[in-house]
C-alpha cells in the first residue's frame, strides 16, 4: 500500500467522485440560467471505470472514504450499482453522497440497501421562493421530501449544507437552523467560495463565517463543541447549551488546507489533488489505453505529492481554476 502523500507530509484518505458535471437545479452561484457546456458522454468514466479506480484507490493508495458528487450524483443512472459495487470492494470504504436530494424520494431506500451510508444535502433556505430565486426552479417540496427519504431510510446523520449570499437568504440562517434542528438533521453553513462558472464571486459579497456566527447568536447561544476538527473542515457548536449543534465550514477566512485529507476524481478521470488546482492529471486516457491497475495507482501517487499547501485565494495572484464546482465535485 502506498498512501497519497503530498510533499508537505498531508495523506489523502477521503475520496470525492463526481459522477457527473449535470445538474438539475441551477444555483445562481454555481452554474448560469442555460447551464453550461456538459462532458461528451464518451469523455465521462463508465461504471466500470469508475469502481476501478475507487478499488484501486482503496486497495492500493489507503482511501477509507468516498463520497460520490457530481453535478448531481443522483442524475447518473447506474448510481445505486456503482456504491452497490463499491459496497463489494475488499476494503469497503465509508460512503456518503452530497446531492441536492431532487428524487432522492425514490432513491433512498436502494441507496441505503445498496451500501451507502450518509447523505449530505444541499439546501439554502426553507422558504419555496428564496429556493426558486437561489435555484431557479420551484422543487422546495421535492428536496424536502428527499430528506425525510434519507432520515427514514437511515441515511444519517443526514447533514444540511447551506451557503448564505447577500440580500438573497442571509437573513434566514436562525430559521434554517431552528428547522433542521427540529427535523433532526445537522445543519452547516459554507463560506461561499470563487468556484462558480460565472466568476461573479467577490469576496466583499461573501457572507463570512464570523458574520453567520454574530446573526446567529441573536437568536441562540452557540458554544465551540470542543471536539478536534482534525481534517473536517466544519467548526462545531452546540446550539442553547446542545445536544444539537451547527457547524461552520470556513473555507475562505478560515482555511484549513493544512489539515486537508481529501482528493477528488472528476467524472471524466482526472485526478485534482486540490478543488483550487491549475493542473489536473489524466487517468482515463491511460486506463482506456489498458495501463495496469499498478500503473494507475503510480500515476495518481505522482498526481498527489504536488498538491499546493493552501488555496490562495487571499493572495492578489489568485486565480479560479479552469472548471467549476460542478464539473470537479463538491
Ligand atoms: N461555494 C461554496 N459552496 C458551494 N457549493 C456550490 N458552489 C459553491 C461555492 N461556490 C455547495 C453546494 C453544495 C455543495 C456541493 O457545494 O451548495 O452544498
Ligand atoms: Fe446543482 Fe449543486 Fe450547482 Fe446547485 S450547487 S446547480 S445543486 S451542482
Amino acid at each position: 500500500m502506498t498512501p497519497l502523500r503530498d510533499n508537505h507530509g498531508r495523506i489523502a484518505t477521503d475520496l470525492r467522485v463526481s459522477l457527473t458535471d449535470r445538474c438539475n437545479l441551477r444555483c445562481n452561484y454555481c452554474m448560469p440560467a442555460e447551464g453550461l457546456d456538459w462532458l461528451p458522454d464518451d469523455k465521462v468514466l463508465t461504471d466500470d471505470e469508475v469502481v476501478r479506480l475507487i478499488g484501486i484507490a482503496t486497495e492500493r493508495l489507503g482511501v477509507q472514504e468516498v463520497r460520490f458528487t457530481g453535478g448531481e450524483p443522483l442524475v447518473r443512472r447506474g448510481l445505486v450499482e456503482i456504491v452497490r459495487r463499491t459496497a463489494q470492494l475488499a476494503h469497503r470504504p465509508e460512503m456518503s453522497l452530497t446531492t441536492n436530494a431532487l428524487g432522492l424520494k425514490h432513491t433512498a431506500a436502494a441507496l441505503a440497501e445498496a451500501g451507502l451510508d450518509r447523505v449530505n444535502v444541499s439546501l439554502d433556505t426553507i422558504r419555496p421562493e428564496t429556493f426558486a430565486e437561489i435555484t431557479r426552479r420551484d422543487r422546495l417540496p421535492d428536496v424536502i421530501a428527499g430528506l425525510m427519504a434519507a432520515r427514514a431510510a437511515g441515511l444519517g446523520p443526514v447533514k444540511v449544507n447551506a451557503v448564505l449570499l447577500r440580500g438573497v437568504n442571509d437573513d434566514q440562517a436562525g430559521e434554517l437552523l431552528r428547522w433542521t434542528i427540529d427535523q433532526g438533521f445537522h445543519l452547516r453553513f459554507i463560506e461561499q467560495m470563487p468556484l462558480d462558472a460565472q466568476h461573479a464571486w467577490h469576496r466583499e459579497q461573501m457572507i463570512t463565517a464570523d458574520e453567520i456566527f454574530t446573526r446567529l447568536e441573536k437568536e441562540f447561544v452557540l458554544t465551540p463543541s470542543g471536539e478536534p476538527r482534525g481534517s473536517a473542515p466544519a467548526e462545531l457548536f452546540t446550539v442553547d447549551g446542545g445536544p444539537a449543534t451547527v457547524g461552520v465550514i470556513a473555507s475562505v477566512t478560515r482555511p484549513f488546507c493544512g489539515d486537508c485529507d481529501r482528493v477528488r476524481l472528476t467524472a471524466d478521470g482526472q485526478v485534482r489533488n486540490c478543488l483550487f488546482a491549475r493542473t489536473e492529471s489524466d487517468l482515463r486516457t491511460p486506463m482506456r489505453a489498458g495501463a495496469s491497475d499498478a500503473e494507475l495507482a503510480e500515476r495518481w501517487v505522482r498526481a498527489m505529492a504536488t498538491k499546493l499547501p493552501g488555496h490562495g485565494i487571499d493572495d492578489p495572484a489568485f486565480l479560479q481554476p479552469a472548471r467549476p464546482m460542478s464539473a470537479i465535485g463538491g
